[in-house]
């Protein structure tokens, strides 16, 4: 199946710079939110960042313009959905938003389209009910920053098509990323597995007074080669997110080694999410409350 037409639901730090990975390579891409003001946000934001690759020199002008002229906002799912071939729904991490959706996305796309979900958390089973086509539905799990992380996870649940599979996989490819297949619906599927890991004994590390998270995560970088500590990378995600990944996985497995860290609670109940807020384990002055 060819994809011409590309729909990202959510017009957040995932699904604006998914957006523009879509419209840099060629493809007629529609992001859609509820909230017009994001959608402003997220025009601007990867304005700037055109104009930011420009400027280094790793992107001529008329490519960036082209780019941004293939990239248009909506607050109507009906309207992006009408001609879409596939769609990648980066929206809220809450199961009921995701499947009211996805049943208005079943209804709005044409029949051939695959309903992806960017989720990290939510297997796409869960979505998949909500349609009448649970084989073209997966996960298509991108990272942050989406413009320069190659990885994407590809999830099939037990009931996706092989069609949709390789399909999925080849759009990938042809987004520039380097797509790994998960053949189950696992927890955390397998990055965020690996990432957990190394999150958990940091903060293992740090609060049993060992050494400080500032110290934790210069090893990390200057001992295992990492681009960012554990701590910094928490910041960037958004220890939001962070803490509902850990609530999720709970949820799901009950095992109380699952439940998020005492330390990041009690950020995330103070409401320090990270870059995002100007406030996680580190501060942020005003330029950074957008990731970098
Ligand atoms: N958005 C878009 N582009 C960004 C960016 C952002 N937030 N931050 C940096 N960049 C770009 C820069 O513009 C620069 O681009 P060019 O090469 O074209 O100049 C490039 O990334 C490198 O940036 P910098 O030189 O400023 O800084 P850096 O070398 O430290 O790289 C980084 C920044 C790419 C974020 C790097 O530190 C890194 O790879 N960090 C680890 C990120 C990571 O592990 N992400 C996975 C998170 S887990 C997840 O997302 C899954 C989930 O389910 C929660």
């Amino acid at each position: 199946m060819q994809i011409k037409n590309i729909l990202v639901i959510g017009s957040g730090a995932m699904g604006s710079q998914i957006g523009m990975v879509a419209a840099l390579a060629g493809f007629s891409t529609t992001v859609q939110d509820i909230a017009a003001e994001s959608l402003a946000a997220a025009r601007d934001q990867l304005a700037e960042r055109m104009d930011n690759s420009v400027a280094k020199g790793r992107l001529g002008r008329a490519d960036a313009d082209a780019a941004l002229a293939r990239l248009r906002f909506t607050t109507s799912l009906e309207e992006g959905a009408a001609e879409s071939d596939l769609v990648i729904e980066a929206a809220t991490e809450r199961l009921d938003v995701k499947r009211a959706i996805f049943a208005a996305l079943d209804v709005a796309a044409p029949v051939h389209a695959i309903l992806a979900t960017n989720s990290s958390t939510l297997g796409s089973s869960k979505v998949a009910g909500a349609t009448s086509r649970p084989g073209k539905v997966c996960n298509m799990h991108f990272f942050n920053p989406a413009l320069v992380m190659k990885c994407v996870e590809v999830v099939r649940h037990p009931g996706t098509s092989q069609d949709t599979v390789d399909t999925v996989m080849e759009l990938a490819r042809q987004l520039g990323k380097a797509p790994v297949l998960i053949n189950q619906e696992i927890p955390g599927f397998v990055a965020n597995r690996l990432m957990g890991a190394i999150r958990d004994e940091a903060l293992r590390l740090y609060a049993d007074g060992f050494a400080s998270f500032e110290d934790i995560d210069t090893a990390a970088k200057t001992a295992l080669g990492h681009p960012m500590g554990p701590f910094e990378l928490m910041d960037l995600v958004g220890l939001d997110v962070s803490y509902l990944i850990r609530q999720a996985t709970h949820a799901e497995t009950g095992d109380p080694a699952d439940l998020p860290h005492p330390a990041l609670a009690a950020l995330y109940e103070h409401g320090h999410y990270g870059r995002k807020t100007g406030k996680g384990w580190y501060e942020y002055g005003r330029s950074a409350t957008v990731a970098k």
